[in-house]
Order: C-alpha cells, then sequence, then structure tokens
C-alpha cells in the first residue's frame, strides 16, 4: 500500500462553492519565531547575542510603527535590537557613514534601512553601503543578484514570508499558475523570482497593466501586492484560486485593509490571508529569521 507522506493542495483539487480557509499568520509567524529562539538560545550559550541596527530617517508615521514592531519581535525572540534614528534633513553621507560603522561592529549582525527615504536619498547608494553580509532585508544588489540566480542567502522579508505561509499550509507551487499584482523592489519582483525557481509558471502584473483581471483570472496563486483597496474582485478571481494579500492600506474611516475585496473573494477562493493578521506578521518574522541567520554565519566564520 502506498502512503502519501505530504499531501499538497492546490487551486484544481479544491472543491467548489467553498469558503476560503483564512490562513492565520500569527499562527504561521509563532511557529518560526519559537525555531528561532531556539536557534537563539544556542548562540547565546556561544557567547554571539543576533544584533540588528535598523536606521530610520524622518517622520513616517507607518515607518515608526513598521520599525518599532521589528523591535518587539527581536525582544520577543531574544535578539539584541537598535534604532538608530536621523531626522529627515540628514545628508545621505550621514547615515552612508553610520552604516560602514555598524558594518564593522562585530555585535551587529543585521543592518536595516527602513524605507521609504526622504526624498534627497539615493536609496541605491544607500542600500549599497550595507554589507552584504549584514543585508537581513535582502536589497543589496548582491543578494537580489542571488535571488535572480536562485541562490540567495537572505530573500527579501515579504515575499519570504509568502513562501513560508505557503508551506505551512503545504500549497503545492510547481507547476502553477502564479499571478503577481505589484512589480515592486520589496515585494513583486523578489516574489515573482522565489515563486519561479520553485517552478511556478508566473506572471506580473502592475499598474500600467490592461485588463488585469484577464491575468488575474488565471491565477492558481494570486499574490496582490499594489497598495489599492479593493482592487482584486470575486469576478477576477478564479474558483479556488489561493490568495495572498500582501496590501496594507488605511481607509479614511481608519479601518486597515488589504488589496483583495475579502469577505467577497473569501467565497470564491481555497485559501485566503487576512489584513490585519495574514503576510503582516510574517515579514517581523522573517527579518528576525535573517538576522539569526547572519548571526549563524558569523559565529560559523568566528
Ligand atoms: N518599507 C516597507 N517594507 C519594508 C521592508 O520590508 N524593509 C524595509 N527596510 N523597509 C520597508
Amino acid at each position: 500500500m502506498l502512503i502519501a507522506l505530504h499531501t499538497f493542495t492546490t487551486a484544481s483539487t479544491a472543491g467548489r462553492n467553498m469558503v476560503a480557509k483564512v490562513i492565520d499568520g500569527h499562527a504561521v509567524a509563532r511557529q518560526v519565531r519559537a525555531e528561532c529562539r531556539e536557534l537563539t538560545k544556542s548562540l547565546v550559550e556561544r557567547g554571539v547575542t543576533p544584533g540588528l541596527a535598523v536606521i530610520i530617517v524622518g517622520e513616517n508615521a507607518a515607518s515608526r510603527v513598521y520599525v518599532a514592531n521589528k523591535v518587539k519581535a527581536c525582544t520577543e525572540v531574544g535578539l539584541k535590537s537598535t534604532v538608530y534614528a536621523f531626522d529627515a534633513d540628514t545628508p545621505g553621507a550621514t547615515v552612508e557613514a553610520a552604516i560602514l560603522r555598524l558594518n564593522d561592529d562585530p555585535e551587529v549582525h543585521g543592518i536595516l534601512v527602513q524605507l521609504p527615504l526622504p526624498a534627497h536619498f539615493d536609496v541605491r547608494r544607500v542600500l549599497g553601503a550595507i554589507s552584504s553580509d549584514k543585508d537581513v532585508d535582502g536589497f543589496h544588489l548582491y543578494n537580489v543578484g542571488g535571488l535572480v540566480v536562485g541562490d540567495t542567502v537572505f530573500p527579501p522579508c515579504t515575499p519570504y514570508g509568502v513562501q513560508k505561509m505557503l508551506e505551512y499550509e503545504n500549497i503545492l507551487v510547481e507547476g502553477q499558475n502564479v499571478v503577481v499584482v505589484g512589480a515592486s523592489n520589496i515585494v513583486g519582483k523578489p516574489m515573482a523570482l522565489m515563486l519561479m525557481q520553485k517552478d511556478a509558471t508566473v506572471c506580473i502584473c502592475h499598474a500600467k497593466t490592461r485588463d488585469l483581471a484577464q491575468f488575474t483570472i488565471l491565477a492558481d496563486i494570486l499574490v496582490v501586492a499594489a497598495g489599492k483597496p479593493n482592487l482584486i474582485l470575486p469576478q477576477m478571481v478564479r474558483t479556488g484560486a489561493v490568495v495572498i494579500d500582501v496590501g496594507i492600506n488605511r481607509l479614511p474611516d481608519g479601518r486597515l485593509v488589504g488589496d483583495v475585496d475579502f469577505e467577497g473573494v473569501r467565497r470564491k477562493a481555497s485559501y485566503i490571508t487576512p489584513v490585519p493578521g495574514g503576510v503582516g506578521p510574517m515579514t517581523v518574522t522573517m527579518l528576525v529569521h535573517n538576522t539569526v541567520k547572519a548571526a549563524q554565519r558569523h559565529a560559523a566564520l568566528a
């Protein structure tokens, strides 16, 4: 008798007239953080406390919340984090000099520059100043290049979190039609590369795509990272599709919503991520994961 060790769910095997399973980002995050906590404990026993330096420039309210969440997650897992806050009018050279000092600091294993930076910054130059060994965001061109050839040390945190969520739910990626809506450097492009690496057939749509629905309707797995509330409506989604909503939008009434009409689409999809409580907790968690990995690499070299 054959026993299946792994059962995968695909859009085509999912039933019809279903209500989607809501993927709980907090539950997946808890599992990854527990693994990170164990790894951190054994590093600390060897005299290495994983350390993250976070650089934030200016007063962007959302960035401040994100940075506070990153610090909290580090503390929970046992990492040391330090925030370097600069005024909005700080010259680029000052921030780059701070990065170079952190590159040389043996107690700092990961460096993150919170984006967006004020308009006068040359973002590529600032991110390029971070040592690729400490680039836990995965935004340095060396790590971006690694992603392109399928051999990266630090995958960018948000798409890495999405990949973990798909793995957690045993959702098959190989051979599936994946449509990524949004072509940003932070989410859309790395997401597409990571899923292509797992042998999905990937299509990237963006703000200039004509007739978005003709693409989204083909998706077995639809990843939406466009920053537009209600961009994805039920008629744009294939029955049984897996729908991952990376959007975070604050509505005028104060509510936080994603890019997907959650109530409508959940009646058509097989899996869906909520906002809040879906991808968001995973982004922070994968940053912790990458920082622990950076510390492990450092300890192995020491
Ligand atoms: N701003 C929005 N998302 C991110 C992220 O993943 N990393 C950094 N550094 N800044 C961001």
